[in-house]
């Protein structure tokens, strides 16, 4: 069993959620799975939807994955992007993310 990790998400209400999960699946995943209902990801996870929009913050952002293209293209359909967004079905949980500081995105 691999040891678990923490997330920290702040809500779109400004409240925190601190969620325990083990480090597999993407960080949507274990968001929804924690129950972040505000966390639509409306396309499961395809990377087609951006219902799973992230804000990271800034001092894990460059411990994240690169971005690809697609992703990139549907972040630029989403109003609320700035240079912290992600999707976070994109987001493979890993060890070294015990810690990850996210903000769940306003709706579009
Ligand atoms: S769940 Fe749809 S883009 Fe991430």
């Amino acid at each position: 069993m691999p040891s678990m990790i923490s997330i920290l998400a702040t809500l779109r209400d400004g409240s925190t959620q601190a969620i325990s999960t083990a480090p597999d699946g993407s960080l949507m995943e274990a968001l929804r799975d924690s129950g972040v209902d505000e966390l639509l990801a409306l396309c499961g996870g395809c990377c087609s939807c951006a219902t799973c929009h992230v804000h990271v913050d800034e001092s894990w952002l460059p411990r994240l994955p690169d971005m690809s293209d697609d992703e990139d293209d549907i972040l630029e359909s989403s109003e609320h992007r700035d240079n912290q967004s992600r999707l976070s079905c994109q987001i493979p949980l890993t060890e070294d993310l015990d810690g990850l500081k996210i903000t769940i995105a306003q709706e579009d």
